[in-house]
């Protein structure tokens, strides 16, 4: 899979020649606004990329977007592919392995989930301090390529503690009520079911969703440290009166990006002093 890795870096660095991401972002459902920020950008529709899958659900652009964001060099990937377009877990997670390649340090990921944890509301935000695979696979199964990782990574500290506290203190300093909690990923496409959620609660999760652990294995397996933001877009199954829908999960997502892109915008050239900084010393 390196091989495969390697050509569409190649294919990429041709495109952008002399462009060195510090870090990684991954907008999902109706979050893309940020993409739309980058000064200086380069957009390449996935489409293009040698080896990307392609998502096909609405909400999901599918660009990589090269570019700066208050100076910082980043690579965005607006939208995503999901296992249940009928991808295998290690292919989902093919454009993040593709920007570690590229060097990035560090990777922020955004979903939209339902709340789990009874005292969340529609539209409030979540900063994942772990998840729970449900899924029922891994992006890891299949042959280790020791080049890019170890064959039994570690992900105790894969959500980046440092990191995500960090980011608490910029919410609070920009007077976001950001939450944190435990994300669980179920393979979708059916929304679950109330006893699914009942269970998914007793087991300590506070949101749920169909993305976003292959990604963030993945980025671990790289050494690539993690940070995860859900928007809360609806109440999960059997805990609200509302009849659950994409259209709604993309509205309220929608809402929130402008939020999501102001926290992003002070989080992510912190990160990259602070690599200056621990550089230093
Ligand atoms: N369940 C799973 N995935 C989701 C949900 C949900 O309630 N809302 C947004 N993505």
């Amino acid at each position: 899979m390196g091989n495969l890795v390697d050509v569409s870096r190649l294919y990429i660095q041709a495109k952008a020649p002399g462009f060195y991401p510090r870090s990684g972002v991954v907008l999902g459902s109706g979050l893309g606004q940020l993409a739309e920020q980058l000064e200086r950008p380069t957009i390449l529709p996935y489409a293009e990329l040698p080896h990307f899958p392609r998502p096909s659900v609405t909400g999901h652009v599918g660009n990589l977007v090269l570019g700066y964001l208050q100076g910082e060099p980043l690579a965005v990937l607006q939208g995503r592919a999901h296992l249940y377009e009928g991808n295998e877990p290690w292919k989902v997670a093919f454009p993040v392995r593709v920007l570690a390649s590229m060097g990035i340090k560090h990777l922020v990921t955004t979903n939209a989930a339902g709340g789990v944890n009874t005292s969340f509301r529609t539209g409030d935000l979540m900063l994942i301090s772990d998840h729970l695979n449900f899924f029922g696979g891994n992006p890891l199964f299949g042959p280790n390529d020791d080049r890019m990782g170890p064959r039994f990574p570690d992900l105790s500290a894969a959500y980046h503690p440092a990191s995500n506290q960090r980011l608490m203190g910029i919410a609070k300093a920009q007077g976001i009520d950001l939450k944190q909690g435990i994300y669980a990923m179920l393979s979708g496409p059916s929304y679950e079911t109330p006893a699914e959620i009942r269970a998914l609660r007793a087991l300590g999760a506070d949101a749920v969703g169909m993305s976003t652990v292959p990604e963030v294995i993945a980025a671990a397996h790289m050494g690539v440290r993690v940070t995860a933001i859900s928007c809360i877009t609806n109440l999960a199954a059997g805990m609200g009166t509302q009849t659950l829908s994409h259209d709604e999960v993309k509205r309220v997502a929608s809402q929130a990006a402008r939020v999501v892109a102001a926290l992003l915008k002070a989080f992510l050239p912190s990160l990259h002093q602070a690599t200056d900084a621990a550089a230093d010393h």
